[in-house]
């Protein structure tokens, strides 16, 4: 286990202002700010936007897993991570 651990809980951008570079630059505000850290961060599998986001700033699939849900539904999740320098 890495010694310095952070975690992504969720990163979401106002709706009317998506596909200006704002998620981007979140990411990137985060990624050198703790650039010694590992950083995990746990993305739906169909969230196309979210994953691309995560490849494109350095993140990469870690494994993958299913959650089953109270209601019977299952959905299907990546765990992403950044190893820190
Ligand atoms: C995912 C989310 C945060 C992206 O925010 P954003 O501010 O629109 O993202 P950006 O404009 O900074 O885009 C950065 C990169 O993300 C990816 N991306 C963003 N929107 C995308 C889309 N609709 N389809 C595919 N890739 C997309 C691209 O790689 C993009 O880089 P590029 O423009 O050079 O191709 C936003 O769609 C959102 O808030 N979604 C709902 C909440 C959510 O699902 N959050 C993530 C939970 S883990």
């Amino acid at each position: 286990m890495p010694e310095k651990v952070a975690y992504i809980w969720e990163i979401v951008t106002d709706k009317n202002y998506t596909g200006k570079g704002i998620a981007n630059h979140l990411i990137k505000y985060i990624t050198e700010k703790y650039q010694d850290f590992t950083i995990y961060s746990c993305i739906d599998l169909t969230n196309i936007a979210s994953l691309k986001l995560h490849e494109k700033n350095g993140f990469h699939t870690l494994y993958e897993f299913e959650k089953r849900h109270d209601d019977g539904s299952i959905s299907y999740h990546n765990m992403m991570v950044r190893e820190g320098k």
